[in-house]
């Protein structure tokens, strides 16, 4: 008995590594490293970025902040901010809509490390790499202000990203997934241009946006109705929206990971909406999922918002924590 387990065990090791078209389930994981925000007076970071030259992270917490990762030792410290109403004072470790809500971020390489960001109550800026002020990009699109600007990619000139409800900053996910809700919507911004498109509109939800290596077709997470969008870019079927996947919960931001996507997954019963299991998902473009992640036992009954993969780490930011959890696990499989 014991031999066939441990027989079993290598043989779906061995599917996961090599890509096998299977839906492996990791065992539950343990962090060994927590980028901390405590020394910064922060928490609840929604997005990451990476700095290409030094690798250690940016993240957008819940008091309007910008912080990068100071590495390898002074931790997190004060990058950018985008309110133009937050003062330190009043703002660091209170979040409030005056301060800013960091929700996207996403660093435009070829210009040097510019940062495009989203802020929920602000609309989209852009930091230069020297960090300070955000200046803002757009706020609104024909006259009325953006209503949740909420996940982003950047695809070399071109910035996309996702407007969705404001229900979502209730909190109250038994109100967000009764809501129907279909105003959610997918922009596009032209940096050379600076023209602003409406490429998508009456999406329930758009929490998470990834651009495909080719820049041929964008992945959409549709919060409440648990699934993956993709919406082509070129081709035969450009400006066409079609059904990737359906997931086991509601996905929030979702990031490119050497084509295939990672997602953060809120995976709760309908009876018991705020219990939640904190999961990530591999897929990719062609709607296969390929690993599920498990961080439940470090997440205590809340979501993980995103998983991102930089240098071969995965990287998770949460809502309803303090920390930026990194998995030392080697994720070289990932690489094709
Ligand atoms: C963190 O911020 C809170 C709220 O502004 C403040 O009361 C507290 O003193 C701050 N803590 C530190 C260590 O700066
Ligand atoms: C802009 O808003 C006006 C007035 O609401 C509307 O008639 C027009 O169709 C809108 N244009 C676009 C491109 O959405
Ligand atoms: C739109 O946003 C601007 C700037 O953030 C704000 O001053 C204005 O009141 C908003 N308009 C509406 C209709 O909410
Ligand atoms: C959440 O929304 C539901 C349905 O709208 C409502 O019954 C419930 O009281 C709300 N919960 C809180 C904590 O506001
Ligand atoms: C949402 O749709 C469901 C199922 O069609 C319906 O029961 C519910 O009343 C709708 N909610 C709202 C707020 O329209
Ligand atoms: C994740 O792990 C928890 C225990 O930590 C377990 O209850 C749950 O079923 C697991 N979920 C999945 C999708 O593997």
């Amino acid at each position: 008995m014991g031999n066939l387990r441990i027989i079993i065990w290598i043989y779906v090791i061995h599917f996961c590594s090599l890509h096998f078209h299977v839906n492996c389930v990791r065992p539950t994981y343990q962090f060994t490293t927590k980028l901390s925000f405590i020394g910064a007076n922060a928490s609840g970071a929604e997005a990451l970025a990476f700095d290409y030259s030094g690798g250690c992270p940016f993240a957008g917490v819940a008091d309007g902040r910008i912080l990068k990762y100071n590495c390898p030792s002074l931790g997190f410290q004060d990058f950018a901010t985008t309110s133009p109403f937050r003062t330190k004072e009043e703002c660091d470790g209170k979040p409030a809509p005056k301060c800013g809500r960091v929700a996207g971020l996403g660093i435009d390489y070829s210009s040097g490390g510019n940062l495009y960001t989203l802020d929920v109550f602000f609309g989209f800026f852009v930091v230069p790499p020297s960090g300070g002020a955000a200046i803002p990009v757009a706020t609104g699109y024909n006259g009325t202000n953006f209503s949740l600007p909420n996940a982003l990619d950047i695809d070399q000139a071109s910035q996309y990203f996702t407007d969705a409800e404001k229900l979502f900053l209730t909190g109250n996910h038994t109100a967000i997934f009764a809501s129907n809700d279909t105003e959610g919507k997918v922009y596009k911004y032209d940096i050379k241009t600076e023209e602003l498109t409406l490429l998508v509109d009456g999406l329930t939800g758009p929490a998470g946006l990834a651009v495909s290596e080719d820049g041929d077709y964008l992945l959409i997470a549709e919060f409440m109705k648990k699934r993956i969008q993709k919406f082509w870019l070129t081709g035969k079927r450009a400006n066409s929206l079609e059904t990737l996947i359906t997931l086991p919960g509601a996905p929030d931001n979702i990031k490119n990971c050497k084509r295939r996507f990672l997602g953060g997954v809120r995976v709760s019963k309908p009876e018991t909406v705020e219990i939640v299991e904190a999961i990530g998902m591999m897929f990719n473009g062609v709607g296969r999922i390929l690993e599920t992640l498990n961080f439940t036992s470090e997440y205590n009954g809340r979501m993980v918002e995103e998983v991102q993969e930089f240098s071969s780490k995965l990287y998770l930011a949460a809502a309803s924590s303090n920390f930026v959890g990194v998995d030392r696990d080697d994720f070289n499989h990932l690489r094709l």
